[in-house]
């Protein structure tokens, strides 16, 4: 049990499992904020080019490892993407690597750099299978990329045409639903069988659609699956801070360039590693739920996946902060952090 007198609070250290680490500078960018935060972390393989097979992850594994600054600890906990390509084969060679932990699907144009996912996971029905009797869990994008689906209700279009049929489909087969965004999503997962769990990011629970474009149009909240309505929020707090174990932290932080954001076709994604876990404590506090953080942020991801809980601890107090309006990437290059030049209600403690 976290200890609770009042302003300080003490978590068994918590793991992300969703995030975008990128790589060369962004990566050497964003590590130490990561790191100082979390123990562990389910990374992303959305790169160009993505990571496909084990030895693409055992390479990019070898530059997150270098990018940790001194000092910290943190083990990166790979992904293979999942492509047309991909053969039962190349799924038993990542699943020998103790360290390969996943596969992801981004269903084609979905999101940044989705270009090299597959439509439809049935036609992959061998791969499936292989990561069925190796453990490995499907983490998916769950939106529908058809034009004519509106964007507020690609996730819950995915639901009713593809996910419910997976699940039926492949009882033996953990899958998470990644950054689920709508009350329906919570819904389906929380009654789906134990082998369906979801992760929740930090900025789905603070913000709803407004923050993005009620009195003026701000590129730092856009991302995907994009922010919905106010009910779905308030769905998404509910399962997040009800203590299921089907619902653990995923931030999704997806850093990019402020330029490539504030342009005339911005991308699609929202920075939040920088205050991340303080975030998220910000979003419990909101429903006097603090007591069930722990639970969330530190024990339901490593349980779902078959991992042992962190030992060590981390420690926040509740001291405002300010969060810089620009972080440095590299000559020329910047990081716009979500709450750019605002106050986050918590820090972690040194
Ligand atoms: C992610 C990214 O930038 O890689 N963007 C986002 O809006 N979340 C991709 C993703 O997870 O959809
Ligand atoms: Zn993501």
């Amino acid at each position: 049990m976290p200890t609770l007198p009042g302003d300080r609070l003490t978590l068994t250290r918590p793991d992300d499992w969703h995030i975008h680490l990128r790589d060369g500078a962004m990566l050497r960018a964003v590590m130490p904020d990561v790191a100082a935060r979390f123990a562990r972390a389910i990374v992303m393989p959305n790169l160009k080019p993505p990571v496909v097979t084990a030895a693409d992850a055992r390479a990019y594994r070898e530059r997150i490892l270098v990018a940790v600054p001194e000092g910290l600890r943190f083990e990166p906990l790979m992904t293979l993407y999942l492509t047309r390509d991909t053969t039962p084969e190349i799924i038993r060679e990542a699943a020998r690597e103790g360290w390969v932990k996943a596969v992801k699907w981004y269903p084609t144009g979905a999101t940044t750099n989705s270009d090299f996912g597959v439509a439809d996971v049935r036609p992959l029905s061998a791969v499936l299978e292989a990561m069925q009797e190796t453990g490995l869990p499907l983490l998916m994008h769950g939106e529908v990329v058809d034009a004519e689906v509106d964007i507020f209700d690609r996730e819950k279009v995915f639901i009713d045409r593809t996910l419910s049929r997976l699940v039926e489909d492949f009882p033996g087969l953990r899958m998470v639903m990644e950054h689920i965004t709508t009350r329906e999503a919570a819904q389906f997962v929380r009654e789906a069988p134990a082998n369906l769990g979801a992760t929740i990011t930090v900025h789905h629970l603070l913000y709803n659609r407004n923050a993005m474009l009620a009195g003026g149009i701000r590129p730092h909240y856009y991302c995907l699956p994009i922010l919905k309505r106010e009910v779905h929020r308030q769905a998404l707090l509910e399962a997040a801070t009800g203590g299921n174990p089907k619902f653990f932290l995923g931030t999704d932080s997806a850093p990019h360039p402020t330029d490539a954001k504030q342009s005339d076709c911005g991308c699609a994604g929202s920075y939040t590693a920088h205050a991340a876990i303080e975030l998220y404590a910000e979003a419990f506090d909101s429903v006097g739920r603090l007591d069930r953080l722990e639970a969330f942020a530190s024990f339901h991801g490593p349980d779902f996946y078959g991992l042992p809980r962190n030992t060590d601890t981390l420690t926040l107090m509740r001291e405002p902060r300010p969060v810089p309006e620009r972080i440095e990437v590299e000559a020329g290059v910047t990081l716009t952090p979500l709450r750019a030049g605002e106050r986050v209600s918590w820090r972690v403690a040194s």
